[in-house]
């Protein structure tokens, strides 16, 4: 949430922290702004996208070789110019942009309106920067001394750039919770929430850690500790191409990524599972295999369609492990009081690697002597550096705000585990192992055949994006996939959805049915499908509109069906990589039907590292 960009070095910093902050709109689009040091301070904010700011910022002095910039996705105080970053201290020399979110800040507020402060915004964020200015004021200090006073009395994350009037040739940055990348130019230096600005310009990039503090200058990295002591930046290539970050010639991201889940479920794959000779070769989780195949149970933890991705997790590893399987809600288990045993396996799934929730969770099922696995897309992510092991998705870059290739990704990687595991800890025949490493490997071009229904997807979503609500139903490994679906209608086009278990459905939805009401069967064959049959009927029976998502051969769905959409066959263990393509596919034609900005849906953000 919110996007942070910063620039010092030769070049002008104005077009590279725009282009910067464009790319890192997915985190939010509430608000857009940006310090320039050009012989003083020279601040420019708008409500809404980037491109409003460009627009706002025409015919304006935009020199300068140092700036900073932020895109927003509002917290404290409603969407707005005066809430916009940067946000610049009473005394008018030092400019602040702020990622997280700041706790006590209503004390220390309190605190400074007593010393006669006063504030033109409602954020969290001009709070710590005029107590930052107060300290520096009263200790006459630099404002890199002043800083990492006021952040040791501050509770909350933060990712923070300053820029000082007096001091142009100095960026000072500091985290705590929310992401910070450094790119190492020749003489130049670029910062960002992540690495999607960065890439065109340097490979060499520092990850900085919680509690460091980063003096920037064109020439020169400086990271400290809180405790003012130096430490060595880190520097690792980046493992990013430019090509992965733009469209390509696709109207959108999200397309895009839909359109790459051949390859990228493929990349997954590549190099660990070896079909022909049985083998699953993963280190990170090798090297855990005895205590996973040992733990009293697991424990999934995830947020959104990370969340999904558990729910399908839970009931593959039940079925291939045996080992009993819990999936929680990050933001759940965080905040009660949660049984957990030394041993037990912690699994967090994160396509970001940052979504606060998450993060906490597994930090506090750690200190509680728990083994924690990531499964995560973002190498080098918070939760990556938490985790004691792991498996990285290798989905690349997903920008859309919707997660689409992050998912399947973390589907491939998921069944791999669980694969991995039942065939060590022999809950599975090796028949059955080999037939599923074969059925496995043979998904991504099983998805390249479902993505030829493009057209007749799009043709659908004419045809049902007036609905005023969708109905989602799967049974077994496709009702998260059901949860999945109507998740992604709901981000994409606004149109009210429920995913629920298909038979569950008597218990309540049943009532929601009429002939206006589509209902999304993801009924894909498996070893009830006579089940989801009889649901379909009771559906068709009170005149709701039926769309199948059924396996090629399938001859009695489409006899109960409106419309169909037919996917390969596949065993149920790995059906879910297949049954959720055409329902992305579905939900971003409807939501561009409806003429929405799909890569960026209102009051959305793609890395959410607020609670
Ligand atoms: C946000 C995104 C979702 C994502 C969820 C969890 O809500 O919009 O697409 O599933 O966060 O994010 P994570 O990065 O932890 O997978």
């Amino acid at each position: 949430m919110c996007g942070i960009v910063g620039y010092i070095g030769k070049r002008d910093a104005y077009p590279v922290v725009i282009k910067g902050l464009k790319r890192l709109e997915y985190r939010g689009y509430d608000s857009a702004g940006i310090a320039l040091a050009n012989g003083g301070l020279k601040v420019y904010k708008k409500k809404g996208k980037v491109a409003a700011l460009e627009e706002a910022v025409i015919g304006e002095d935009v020199k300068g070789h140092t700036g900073i910039g932020h895109t927003r996705w509002a917290t404290h105080g409603e969407p707005s110019d005066r809430n916009a970053h940067p946000h610049v201290s009473n005394g008018g020399s030092v400019a602040m942009i702020h990622n997280g979110i700041i706790e006590n800040y209503a004390q220390i507020k309190n605190e400074l309106i007593k010393k006669g402060y006063t504030f033109s915004s409602d954020t969290d964020t001009e709070v710590l920067l005029n107590f930052i200015e107060d300290i520096k004021k009263n200790n006459d200090c630099a404002l890199e001394e002043a800083v990492r006073i006021a952040l040791r009395r501050i509770v909350g994350a933060y990712c923070i750039l300053l820029i000082d009037r007096d001091d142009p040739d100095t960026i000072i940055a500091a985290r705590k919770g929310s992401p910070l990348v450094i790119g190492i130019g020749k003489n130049e230096h670029f910062l960002a929430s992540d690495a999607s600005p960065i890439v065109e310009y340097t490979k060499e990039v520092v990850y900085v850690n919680d509690y460091e503090i980063a003096i920037v200058r064109a020439d020169e990295l400086i990271l400290k500790n809180l405790g003012n002591e130096r430490q060595t930046p880190f520097i690792t290539k980046l493992d990013m191409e430019l090509a992965s970050i733009e469209k390509c010639g696709f109207d959108h991201f999200m397309l895009k990524e839909i359109f790459e889940q051949p390859q990228t479920i493929f990349d997954c794959l590549r190099g660990r599972l070896d079909a022909e000779n049985g083998t699953i070769t993963m280190g990170g989780i090798q090297h855990y295999a005895e205590q996973i195949m040992n733990a009293g149970r697991i424990i999934m933890i995830a947020c959104g369609t990370s969340w999904h991705a558990g729910l399908v997790a839970e009931y593959i590893f039940e079925e291939l492990c045996r080992i009993p399987v819990e999936v929680e809600y990050a933001s759940e288990f965080r905040y009660r009081n949660p049984v957990i045993h030394k041993g037990d396996v912690i699994i967090a799934i994160s396509q970001s690697g940052e979504t606060a929730d998450t993060l906490v969770a597994i930090e506090k099922a750690k200190e509680q002597g728990a083994i924690i696995l990531g499964v995560l897309n973002v190498v080098g992510s918070s939760i990556a550096r938490v985790s004691h092991a792991g498996a990285y998705t290798h989905a690349g870059h997903e920008i859309g705000v919707a997660s689409t290739k992050a998912f399947t990704a973390q589907l491939a990687v998921l069944t791999m585990i669980a694969l991995k595991i039942a065939h060590t800890k022999k809950s599975i025949d090796d028949e059955r192992y080999f037939a599923l490493c074969r059925e496995l490997i043979e998904i991504p071009d099983k998805v390249s055949l479902v993505l030829q229904q493009n057209e007749h997807v799009k043709a659908l979503s004419e045809k049902y994006k007036d609905a005023r609500d969708f109905l989602y139903l799967g049974r077994g490994y496709n009702f998260p996939i059901a949860l999945e679906g109507a998740l992604k209608l709901k981000e994409i086009s606004y149109i009210h959805a429920e995913g629920y278990p298909a038979a569950e459905m008597k218990h309540g939805p049943i009532a929601l049915v009429d002939e206006h009401l589509p209902v999304v069967f993801v009924a894909t064959k498996d070893a009830y499908h006579q089940k989801i049959v009889s649901n379909m009927q009771e559906i068709k029976a009170r005149k709701g509109k039926v769309i199948s998502i059924i396996t090629e051969g399938d001859t009695v769905s489409p006899t109960l069906s409106d419309d169909v959409i037919v996917v390969p066959a596949a065993d149920e263990i790995v059906a879910p990589l297949l049954s959720v393509v055409p329902l992305q596919l579905l939900a971003y034609y409807i939501g561009v039907a409806k003429g929405y900005d799909v890569d960026k849906p209102r009051n959305l953000a793609k890395s959410v590292t607020v609670e």
